[in-house]
């Protein structure tokens, strides 16, 4: 019997949305990584000039220098504490709690007075007037809502016409050629750890997943799991080990999403009303190839230096038309 199979039929599982489901349990859920919101900026290395391209992206992308934007999804404060020196004000809405406190922790330590956090539970309705926003930023956020297109239909009330909206999103083709099942393994505290296992449908565009939560550190599972291995994958699970394990099983939950390719959310948007929709090139890849152009000698010193180079380019760049069929970033204007 298939492992998916044998967990829905013996295992006593909860449905969730996906703040539930991993959001709510995670300190950082970037593991602390970001430049900026947890690192000193560091010009010589290559990831922090693709996030820096990447925040100049959704700068110069939504036009929204000195303006009123909102970030959906902002798990901990990305985009929108990196935009936040730019903007008017920036305004974090998440499902899940945690994030929220964790973004406002965030902005405390960085002494940002110009983004403000709010909880709003899954699948409601913003608590914005219509046509308050002047940009709205998304970073792999509207897939892990209940409803994408719904959401879409939200963020397009609470902008203002003429409006852009710029989305990162996780589309599943880069899935392909083996990694349709994965596990992950994750600690929670000492003695308690999850196992998740993602279950992707590329062609149908959609996502289960299974996390289990048992009642041993990490490292013990993963022994159980694949003896003398530290990172087990899905080849290692076997329902002999997970029926073994059984009482040390302490919540099992389910998370079904849908993860729209391109061609999809460009249908949705344009059926949400969004006159213009704009798949282009992106301000991240962008750096993280002039970096390598870049002699070491050339670059740019620190961060003001380095968004003075960017900036401009990173405006041509997030004008520039990509193929849909890559599934790269999308403007939406309203
Ligand atoms: C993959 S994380 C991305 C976080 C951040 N934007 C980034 O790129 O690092 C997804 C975020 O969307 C939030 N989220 C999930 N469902 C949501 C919903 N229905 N409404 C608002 N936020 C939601 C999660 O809590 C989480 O913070």
């Amino acid at each position: 019997m298939d492992i998916v199979h044998w967990i829905e039929q013996n295992l006593p599982i909860t449905s969730c949305t996906s703040d539930v489901f991993i959001y709510d349990d995670m300190e950082s859920q970037s593991g602390q990584s970001l430049p900026v919101i947890y690192k000193p900026f560091d010009a010589n290395q290559a990831s922090h000039w693709q996030d820096r391209g990447q925040i100049l992206d959704y700068l110069c992308a939504t036009d929204g220098r000195e303006k009123r934007l909102l970030d959906f999804g902002p798990g901990d404060g990305w985009p929108s504490l990196g935009i936040a020196p730019f903007t008017k004000e920036v305004i974090g809405v998440d499902a899940s709690m945690k994030r929220v406190e964790v973004c406002r922790a965030n902005a405390a330590r960085l002494g940002t007075t110009n983004a403000y956090f709010v909880h709003i539970p899954a699948g409601e309705a913003l608590p914005f007037d219509d046509e308050s926003f002047d940009g709205v930023v998304a970073a792999s956020s509207i897939e892990q809502t209940p409803d994408p297109k719904a959401t879409l239909r939200e963020i397009y009330r609470v902008l203002r016409p003429q409006g852009r909206l710029r989305i990162w999103y996780e589309a599943l083709n880069r899935y392909g050629g083996g990694r349709e099942r994965e596990i992950w393994l994750s600690a929670i505290g000492h003695c308690t750890c999850r196992l998740i296992i993602y279950v992707r449908d590329i062609a149908g565009e959609r996502t289960e997943q299974y996390g289990l939560t048992f009642r041993m550190s990490r490292e013990e599972l993963a022994a159980s799991l694949a003896p003398g291995k530290s990172e087990p994958t899905y080849g290692d699970l076997s329902i002999k080990t997970l029926d073994n394990l059984r009482l040390q099983i302490v919540d099992v939950r389910k998370c079904a999403l849908r993860h729209p390719s391109a061609k999809t959310l460009a249908t949705w948007l344009e059926e949400v009303g969004f006159s213009e929709v704009l798949p282009t090139h992106d301000g991240g890849t962008f750096a993280r190839r002039l970096y390598d152009h870049v002699p070491i000698d050339r670059r740019p010193s620190d961060i003001d230096g380095l968004d003075a180079v960017l900036e401009p380019l990173v405006g041509i760049a997030v004008e520039l038309a990509a193929p849909i069929g890559l599934d790269p970033m999308i403007t939406a204007v309203k």
